[in-house]
């Protein structure tokens, strides 16, 4: 496919395989369903970076999963948070006394979701947790309780696996490095 082929030689190298993948968010959900026992557990997705790792984990948990979605504003074209974040789309469900587990993307300066968790804990849920596939603690800049991390990963601007560049990239099947010239240029 000529698409496909023009995405890959975007990427700089990739970071995690579809086999990598695959293996870690099977092992996240066993831990999930292991400490989660016996209770209902109400995820919330970041959309729009969470929905394919969200896909593959609700599909690993062995416990009963209701989803919900949130979407915030991400930084349009630019590859590092403004710290100002809005609520561009709100959840359906009521969280109140609900196991709530938060799915995200990518934890970068930790500004996306210091925020999501102030404004989710004020909805009085029985408790709350952050699931991440990624995390990049070189560029934190606050604190974050992370409660499962698939990968740490270096200062890289990665794509594929639902993450996106200004939209591009989220269907490739694996996590590729974007070489610095797409997004510098
Ligand atoms: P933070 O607020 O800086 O932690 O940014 C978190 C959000 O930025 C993530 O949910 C992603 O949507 C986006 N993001 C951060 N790093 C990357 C990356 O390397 N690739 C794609 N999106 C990223
Ligand atoms: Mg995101």
């Amino acid at each position: 496919m000529k698409n496909m082929s023009n995405m890959t030689d975007d990427l700089e190298k990739i970071l995690l395989t579809e086999a990598q993948l695959a293996d870690q968010v099977k092992k996240m959900g066993a831990a999930i369903t292991a400490d989660y026992a016996g209770k209902e557990i109400l995820m919330i997705g970041v959309l729009r970076g969470a929905f394919i790792f969200m896909a593959d984990l609700i599909r690993a948990i062995n416990l009963p999963v209701a989803v919900d979605f949130i979407a915030l504003s991400s930084y349009g074209a630019a590859t590092s948070s403004s710290g100002v974040v809005r609520i561009l789309k709100d959840l359906e469900e009521n969280i109140e006394n609900k196991h709530v587990l938060i799915v995200e993307d990518i934890i970068d300066s930790g500004l996306t979701i210091k925020y999501l968790i102030e404004n989710l804990s004020s909805r009085k849920p029985a408790s709350i947790k952050i699931c991440t596939l990624m995390s990049k603690p070189d560029r934190r800049n606050v604190e974050v309780p992370i409660a499962y991390n698939g990968f740490t990963i270096p200062d890289y601007f990665v794509v594929g696996y639902g993450l996106d560049y200004a939209e591009k990239y989220r269907n490739l099947p694996f996590i590729g490095v974007l070489k610095s010239e797409i997004y510098e240029r």
